[in-house]
């Protein structure tokens, strides 16, 4: 599986999938990460694991579709078949999803269809559950709303505050993210 990966900040979910790679669980490779804010922790990451890394900065583009037009032809020189959102921040549009049809998948910290969007971790502890979790999930044009392929739940603890339940979320993230792109991939 040739993989891009997609991210806007940290990169922890992009390090899981390159982590799983190395380790034999997830027969793939990254062929590219592209990040879209200059200072993204993922992209020192990648260049420590020797993997391109592409600045496009959203700041440049005067529309979403051009970003994303800008992304589609990154992916394509990349020779990307499957296209990981891993913690990117932007909405994508029908320029992205048209090109890589079923193909794009999004780690999400909640347990869908609850808590879609963003600050889905606040909007958990404001909403006093027990229980939230994370979502990998194929994209479709609907934010957070396509179809599910992996989910892990964790418990709200009642002392936790939107940092130490984001760390428990990610736990499960980094497993379940690897998971899903296997599975994703083996439905073809
Ligand atoms: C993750 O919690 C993911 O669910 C959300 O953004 C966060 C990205 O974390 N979409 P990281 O950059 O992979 O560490």
């Amino acid at each position: 599986l040739k993989l891009g990966i997609l991210a806007s900040g940290n990169g922890s979910n992009f390090a899981a999938v390159a982590e799983a790679i190395a380790q034999g669980k997830l027969n793939a490779q990254i062929q590219v990460l592209i990040y879209n804010n200059p200072d993204a922790k993922a992209a020192i990451r990648a260049k420590n694991r020797g993997i391109p890394a592409k600045l496009l900065n959203h700041r440049d583009f005067a529309a979403r579709e051009d970003l994303d037009a800008q992304i589609v032809k990154t992916l394509r020189e990349y020779d990307v078949e499957w296209v990981i959102m891993a913690g990117w921040m932007r909405i994508v549009t029908s320029i992205l999803i048209n090109a890589f049809p079923n193909r794009i998948i999004n780690i999400h910290p909640s347990l869908l269809p609850s808590f879609k969007g963003v600050r889905a971790i606040e909007q958990a502890l404001a909403a006093k559950v027990k229980i939230t979790g994370c979502t990998a999930h194929f994209v479709s044009l609907e934010v957070d709303s396509g179809t599910i392929l992996v989910q892990a739940a964790v418990p709200i603890l009642p002392d936790d505050t939107p940092e130490t339940l984001h760390a428990r979320i990610q736990v499960q993230e980094h497993r379940i993210l690897p998971q899903a792109i296997a599975l994703a991939a083996s439905q073809y």
